[in-house]
Order: structure tokens, then C-alpha cells, then sequence
């Protein structure tokens, strides 16, 4: 695998309300090429900036920025190469389809026979072949963005950067756009940043995503690892819902740890991102979909608190049973006919399976 960019020690500070404010803080990574990276995290936590640092719109107050081996920190973004599709992808509403894919190429001052090939080419990638002779407002949205994605694959960037460009449609044309989107990119064989605050985008789309929170990187890693073993209690409420239960480590038995809260002991995974020590405090960190009414040695005494009805599961609100404990735990199981509902109030225990919830340092 070769490194298409690299991203060393970025910072990026802005003055806000005549104070410093850290943006972007000690951003270090590396995207291979041909991989589809996300940058997930809540609003305002510098993916943006991150993201225009590396399309050249803002410099880095330090560190640097490097393509392959050349650095590219300060250099002017029409030189880079890079193509960038917004959230508002401001289509030429005078134009034809044709002259606004065509736009970037006519710029370049490439021939018109090249043109009409390559427009057609980049048209027929994103499905949009017959459309040509259209005007934008006779689109639709998703097919508006399309055309803005075209517009960019045309030139042939060799890194593509999205910003949140799906955040303007409605939800059943996101979800369809996710895979067109990921379809064209790996047809391309495209180096991609995506820039995201939906985590399901993120996990259904990248081969890597960057969780940041507050300028800092929290993780990187495969959809899977990020949500198997997260690095810390952010990472594990911010992608899926995940029960954070606050106790002590109290032995290891290989990969499998010994956890205790108020007087409680079930055993889980041992995280690897951010190990727990034996005899330190630690989280439990255990989703609502992998406790059951099964039984179970590994089981947490919960009471019921309430039942909500979902159609396809049933999402019980519980809380920990044990002296002391003032704990909430969400709990989702899949709802069959017949399925019993527990009432409210209801003593009973919510068991997992060892490897279905894991322990992080506190
Ligand atoms: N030009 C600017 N001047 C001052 N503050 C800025 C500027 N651009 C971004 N910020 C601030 O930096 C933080 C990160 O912004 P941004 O990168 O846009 O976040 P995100 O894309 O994750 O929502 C925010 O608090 C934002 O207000
Ligand atoms: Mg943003």
C-alpha cells in the first residue's frame, strides 16, 4: 500500500472572540491510495477546517502537509490537483448539464472532441447519461449533486475531498447516494476524504474512518475496529449506542477481563486501544443489542424502568440493581410474536456474552 498524504502535527488556531482558539490540535495521519477515509465527528470539532487545510483554502498555523513525498502545506490549491464537492454543490443554473460538467475541462483549455468524450464518460458514471441537455433546476437534488460529482470526476483529481455532500438531500436519496457514491470511487480506484457527522454513513462508506472530537483525533480505524474496540467513551457513544458503566478491573484471563461495579462481577473483552490495568478503574462498555434475557453466569441485575415498542425490537430503559448503583442501561431486543415484554419495575438480568462488550481504562 502506498501513502498518497500525509498529515504531520497539523494545528490549526483561528482567533475567535479575540481569543486563541485551537481548532484543529496535533492531527497526524496518513490515507493510502485508493482508500475512501472519513473524518466523523460532532459539529465544530475542525473537520472542515482539517479538510480545506488540505485543499489548500487554509494554511496550517504548524505542521505540514505532504502528497506522496512532496510537501504541499503552502501551496496554492489550484495547483494541487484536489477536487472538492460541497454540501451545496452550486451548479451553473444558466448552464446546460453539459457546459456545467464541461466547465473545469473548457478552463484547461482541452479540445472539444476530449471534452465532449470525457463529459459523457463522467456523466454515464454517476447515471446521468440522458441528462445532458437539461438545465439544473429541471433535476432533482440527488441528481444535482451528481452532476457536482461528475463535474469534479471529470477532471480526474487524484484526490477527491467531500464535505458533507449528502446533508441537503432527504433521507431514503442519502441512503441510495452512500452507495453510488462508494460504487464510483471504487470503480476509479478514487483516494477519497469524506467528511461526515452521521456515523452510518461513515460505517456503511469508509474503509477507515478518524473519529475527532474537539480539534483531537479520538481513532482511526476500520468501521469494525472503531466500533468493536473503541479508544474511549466518546468514540463508543458517538458511533451506535453503547451502556458506559463505571467500575474496576479486577483480573485478566488472557484476552478476557474480570470487571466489577458495586459488587457486581461479569467478565468481557479486554480493549486494545486503551487497555484497562488490573486494580485501576475502568468502563464497561456493553451495547444495548448484545444484552439478552438469556441466562446467564455474565449477567448485570437491572430494573426495568420502561418499554418502548420499535416494530422489528423492543428498547427497554433499565437501571442497575446493585447497592449503591445509580447506573442507566439501554437494552434492545429483537421482537418476535410471542416475545414476552417484562414490565415496568420488573427485577430480572441483562446477560451478554464475554466477548460482546468490552473494558476500557477509565
Ligand atoms: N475562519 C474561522 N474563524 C474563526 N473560527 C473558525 C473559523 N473556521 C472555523 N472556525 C471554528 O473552528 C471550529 C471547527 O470548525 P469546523 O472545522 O468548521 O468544524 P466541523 O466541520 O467539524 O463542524 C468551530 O468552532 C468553528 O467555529
Ligand atoms: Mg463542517
Amino acid at each position: 500500500m502506498s501513502v498518497l498524504l500525509t498529515l504531520n502535527n497539523v494545528n490549526k488556531t483561528f482567533i475567535k472572540d479575540g481569543e486563541e482558539f485551537h481548532a484543529v490540535s496535533d492531527v497526524n495521519l496518513s490515507v493510502n491510495t485508493g482508500e475512501f477515509l472519513t473524518f466523523l465527528g460532532p459539529s465544530g470539532c475542525g473537520k472542515t477546517t482539517t479538510l480545506r487545510m488540505v485543499a489548500g483554502f487554509e494554511m496550517p498555523t504548524t505542521g505540514s502537509i505532504l502528497m506522496g513525498d512532496r510537501d504541499i502545506t503552502y501551496m496554492p490549491a489550484n495547483e494541487r490537483n484536489i477536487g472538492f464537492v460541497f454540501q451545496n454543490y452550486a451548479l451553473f443554473p444558466h448552464m446546460k448539464i453539459f457546459d456545467n460538467v464541461a466547465y473545469g475541462l473548457r478552463v484547461r483549455g482541452e479540445s472539444k472532441t476530449d471534452i465532449a468524450r470525457k463529459v459523457r464518460e463522467g456523466l454515464a458514471l454517476v447515471g446521468l447519461e440522458k441528462a445532458e441537455e437539461r438545465y439544473p433546476n429541471q433535476l432533482s437534488g440527488g441528481e444535482q449533486q451528481r452532476v457536482a460529482l461528475a463535474r469534479v470526476l471529470v477532471l480526474r483529481p487524484s484526490l477527491l475531498l467531500m464535505d458533507e455532500p449528502l446533508s441537503n438531500l432527504d433521507a431514503k436519496l442519502r441512503i441510495h447516494m452512500r452507495s453510488e457514491i462508494r460504487r464510483i470511487q471504487q470503480e476509479l480506484s478514487l483516494t477519497c476524504l469524506y467528511v461526515t457527522h452521521d456515523q452510518k454513513e461513515a460505517l456503511t462508506m469508509s474503509d477507515r474512518i478518524m473519529v475527532m472530537n474537539r480539534g483531537r483525533i479520538e481513532q482511526v480505524g476500520t468501521p469494525m475496529e472503531i466500533y468493536a474496540d473503541p479508544a474511549s467513551a466518546f468514540v463508543a457513544d458517538f458511533i451506535g449506542q453503547a451502556n458506559l458503566i463505571p467500575g474496576t478491573l479486577v483480573a485478566e484471563e488472557g484476552d478476557i477481563g474480570v470487571f466489577e461495579s458495586h459488587g457486581v462481577r461479569v467478565k468481557a473483552r479486554l480493549g486494545r486501544q486503551t487497555p484497562p490495568a488490573v486494580g485501576k478503574e475502568a468502563l464497561l462498555i456493553v451495547r444495548p443489542e448484545n444484552l439478552s434475557f438469556a441466562e446467564s453466569d455474565n449477567a448485570l441485575p437491572i430494573v426495568v424502568e420502561h418499554c418502548l415498542f420499535e416494530g422489528d425490537r423492543l428498547d427497554y430503559q433499565a437501571r442497575l440493581a446493585a447497592e449503591g448503583a445509580a447506573d442507566k442501561l439501554e437494552m434492545s431486543v429483537p421482537f418476535l410474536p410471542g416475545t414476552q415484554i417484562h414490565a415496568d419495575g420488573t427485577n430480572i438480568k441483562a446477560s451478554f456474552q464475554p466477548h460482546g462488550a468490552v473494558i476500557i481504562a477509565k
